[in-house]
């Protein structure tokens, strides 16, 4: 059986990731490769052990799939360059994977008749090899075109993705959603490792003491939902000691005290959904 071929613009991590997983499983057959430098496009040819690199996004050649996968900020500008310069047909399926940004800004290449969509895989693909790895039974994001997005479902799920549908309209949302329960989780252990330090508590030490309470936090929230696993000052409502501490944490420094104010204010908030 003939396998769909992609083409893919803008080599970085999930690019090469996403080809070796498409090329390993025998689920597309992995076309041309183009990226803003040609190292890029060839370090992921030689990841994914498969691909042709171009040095000119012209000499590309006719493929059913398109992935844009430059960063979020060039995606527009490279469905316009695709639209132009590339040898887009009709029907051919032109995505992306970013999280925040609607397919929509594919719209360029709808006027070649290319119809788009987005997909945005829910992992890290920071380091390539742990992502595709860790790739098997992750959530894939799509939305676009039913068509196109049909596709690109077809194109994720081969790879052993659980893909689900968002709302264009709401992706910003979407994805502060992953922001929030992501970077921010890592920010505020940051935050309370620079507490415990200006308490004059040794780093090893101040892990030690965190660990268990970060570990039993997340645990206990995933198993019984933010509302029942709370815990701290403002669960038991002590207003006074939560004053004291919030007028303590902005004497040391301005952020985290208007960090403690607001998340103090959530927590009660948290707090009174938990009587109801
Ligand atoms: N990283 C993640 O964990 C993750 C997770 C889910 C979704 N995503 C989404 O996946 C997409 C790609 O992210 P990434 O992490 O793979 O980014 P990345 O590692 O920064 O790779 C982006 C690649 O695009 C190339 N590039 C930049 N501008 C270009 C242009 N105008 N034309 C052609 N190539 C261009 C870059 O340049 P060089 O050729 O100079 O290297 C780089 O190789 C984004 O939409 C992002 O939101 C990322």
């Amino acid at each position: 059986m003939n396998r769909a071929r992609i083409n893919i613009v803008g080599c970085g991590r999930v690019a090469r990731s996403l080809a070796r997983l498409w090329s390993q499983a025998g689920a597309l057959e992995i076309g041309d490769l183009y990226s803003r430098s040609l190292a890029s496009a060839r370090a992921t040819a030689e990841f994914a052990g498969a691909g042709r690199v171009r040095e000119q996004l012209r000499h590309m050649g006719s493929a059913e799939l398109w992935l844009i996968a430059t960063p979020d900020s060039a995606l527009a500008e490279a469905a316009t360059t695709l639209a132009v310069d590339a040898p887009l047909r009709a029907g051919d399926c032109v995505f992306h994977c970013s999280g925040a940004c609607s397919s929509e800004l594919l719209a360029a290449a709808r006027c070649r008749g290319a119809t788009t969509a987005s997909a945005h895989p829910v992992l890290s693909f920071a380091v390539p090899e742990s992502a595709c790895r860790a790739f098997a039974g992750s959530h894939v994001g799509i939305e676009g075109e039913p068509a196109a997005a049909a596709r690109v479902e077809q194109a994720f799920s081969a790879i052993g993705a659980r893909c689900f549908a968002i709302d264009a309209r709401h992706k910003m949302l979407y994805h502060a959603g992953s922001v929030f329960a992501s970077n921010f989780t890592v920010v505020l252990l940051d935050v309370a490792l620079q507490c415990y330090r200006a308490a004059g508590i040794e780093p090893d030490t101040a892990h030690a003491l965190m660990r268990p309470l970060v570990e039993a936090a997340i645990a206990n929230a995933l198993r019984v939902g933010p509302a029942s696993a709370l815990s701290g000052p403002a669960a038991r409502g002590d207003v006074e000691l939560v004053e004291r501490q919030r007028q303590a944490v902005g004497d040391w420094r301005t952020d985290p005290g208007l960090a403690y104010e607001v998340l103090t204010r959530l927590a009660f908030d948290l707090a009174a959904r938990a009587r109801h």
